[in-house]
């Protein structure tokens, strides 16, 4: 029992910092580190834990016994040394097998920079990072994610807490747009900065999420975004290398910019660290896509070994990538969410390529007699759509799934449900066509994820359309997590002639989810829809 030694150190820390000015002071198997901005922290030298981190001399870390660490900690074996332009930083290196963690203290800088290096998949669980904070000194992280005093609704990760649906899942924020996330209290901000090119060896692309927060009995603050071992929608392969930097940022309550000067990682020594001057970056425009979509254009290249992206200027859809490893790269244009365009792209260190991309659907006139919803990949303005990400598809606040009954010229796509659950029922599309609007005509549905093997299966006025092969979609729990993203999917429904009805009589689409497998309420096979057609 080695609480009560380590809690009376705090105790003495809390009066006099143990170490004054910038340095480390190595006790038992203890680094204390002073970064001389504000912030001391100790990183247990014999797992890589870190055990304290002192802001301004308050306690930010909890000390009932879980500490800050990547996963429930990999067991390292730590060194540390003072060193970088002029002296200025501090490298602790804890090392696995397959694993390094570095924890960098730069002077003057309240802020503990990390970066973590694999040469395998780590036997670890989930690859992540997780500051277990005080609760009481960081009470307030996001409102979706603070489960404290609830009960359990599904899984042992979605909770009740007064009548609303909780969850971790439901704190993450898409990757493009998640550069900084933190947990705030009394006078103290704790962040965690993840800048440009932070997901580099991160997998899942511009628009996979993951946990970023979970208020419980510990305020957890999580760089989340390895994607490994998780089975949270995985829709890639995972990948190795140096993930990162990222850091974990102290303040008096506001937000740091994610803005921050990582060039000094170039001179630590640092496993797997491209420098600025071994890479190359790629120029180009989008070209194609619907003007509609200006402020909502990304590009991603990607390959086996480093993953990107950048969104195009909303007013001349020019982009530019991020400074990128060397390598043969798949380069794609997203409309939207939707992949639109893609093409492989070379680069080499020190170069400027230009490489333009078309949206390859912007010579297509199809004229659809009618749309519900737009083709770009997510379920956007779909019932339920807009509070899907933040609760379960059971919470109270959430419009009812039905099974609804959707009229076409009649009701906005804001009637039409996000998703179908086989166990909740079908979706029904009820719609008029005039003359000349009849005989054989295509049935388009794409959707964004699936669960369970879920896919549309259709009846027209008493035709049953075929039951279509299961999809390839990543085998997790998916909308009940908070996420649509999965692997997009597109099913042509081909409705013979004689089936529709032209004049007065009203014709009746139903879609039901199909699946091989089987299962109850919202966790019974389902899939999301991106839009559907008829033309
Ligand atoms: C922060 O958390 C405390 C304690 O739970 C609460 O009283 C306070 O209202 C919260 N502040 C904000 C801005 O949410
Ligand atoms: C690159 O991205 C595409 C589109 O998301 C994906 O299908 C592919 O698996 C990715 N490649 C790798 C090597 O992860």
């Amino acid at each position: 029992m080695r609480l009560l030694p380590l809690l009376s150190l705090l105790a003495s820390l809390a009066i006099a910092p143990l170490v004054s000015a910038f340095g480390v002071t190595a006790s038992g198997t203890q680094f204390i580190v002073q970064t001389d901005g504000g912030l001391v922290f100790i990183v247990e030298s014999t797992t890589g834990d870190i055990h304290s981190m002192q802001f301004n001399g308050v306690e930010t870390q909890d000390q009932s016994g879980k500490w800050s660490q990547i996963s429930s900690g990999i067991g390292a074996s730590c060194t540390w040394v003072q060193t970088g332009h002029s002296n200025n930083y501090i490298v602790v290196t804890c090392t696995t097998s397959t694993l390094t963690q570095y924890y960098v203290a730069q002077r003057n800088t309240p802020a503990i920079h990390m970066a973590t290096y694999t040469t395998a998949e780590p036997s670890v669980g989930e690859l992540r990072f997780i500051a277990r904070l005080s609760r009481s000194v960081v009470p307030n992280g996001s409102m979706y994610s603070n489960i404290v005093g609830g009960t359990a609704v599904e899984s042992s990760d979605v909770f009740l807490v007064n009548g609303q649906t909780r969850s971790k899942f439901y704190s993450a924020v898409q990757f493009i747009d998640d550069q900084v996330h933190g947990v705030t209290g009394s006078g103290i901000g704790v962040y965690m900065v993840i800048p440009g090119g932070g997901y580099e060896s991160s997998s899942g692309g511009p628009f996979f999420k993951d946990i970023d927060n979970q208020g419980a009995d510990q305020q957890e603050l999580y760089f989340c975004t390895f994607d490994q071992n998780s089975g949270h929608t995985q829709t890639e392969a995972f990948r190795t290398g140096l993930h990162g930097p990222y850091a974990l940022w102290f303040t008096t309550g506001a937000a740091p910019s994610a803005n921050i000067d990582l060039t000094f990682w170039e001179g630590l020594s640092v496993s797997g660290l491209v420098p600025a001057s071994g890479r190359g970056y790629i120029i180009g425009k989008a070209i194609g896509v619907p003007t509609t979509y200006n402020s909502d254009i990304t590009i991603t290249w990607n390959n086996s070994a480093a993953q990107y992206w950048a969104r195009a200027d909303s007013s001349t859809q020019d982009f530019t990538s991020p400074a990128m490893k060397p390598g043969t790269y798949e380069m794609v244009l997203y409309k939207g969410e939707l992949a639109v365009g893609s093409q492989s792209v070379v680069i080499q260190a020190g170069e400027r390529v230009t490489a333009n991309i078309h949206d390859v659907n912007s010579d297509d006139t199809t004229a659809y007699i009618w749309q519900i919803g737009d083709f770009d990949g997510r379920p956007t303005s779909f019932l339920n759509a807009d509070m899907i990400t933040t609760m379960h598809p059971s919470d109270s606040r959430m419009h009812s799934w039905g099974p609804v009954t959707f009229t076409v010229g009649q009701q906005g796509s804001g009637y039409f449900p996000m998703a179908v659950f086989q166990a909740i029922g079908p979706v029904t599309i009820r719609f008029a066509l005039q003359s000349g609007q009849g005989g054989a005509r295509t049935l388009k549905i794409a959707t964004s994820l699936a669960y369970a093997g879920g896919r549309p299966t259709i009846t027209v006025n008493g035709w049953s359309g075929p039951v279509p092969p299961a999809p390839n979609e990543p085998n997790s729990r998916g909308v009940t997590r908070g996420t649509w993203r999965g692997n997009n999917q597109e099913y042509i429904v081909n409705i013979p002639s004689g089936v529709l009805f032209t004049g007065s009589t009203v014709n009746v689409i139903t879609i039901n989810v199909a699946s091989g497998s089987s299962g109850s309420g919202f966790l019974s096979p389902n899939f999301v829809f991106d839009a559907v057609a008829l033309y």
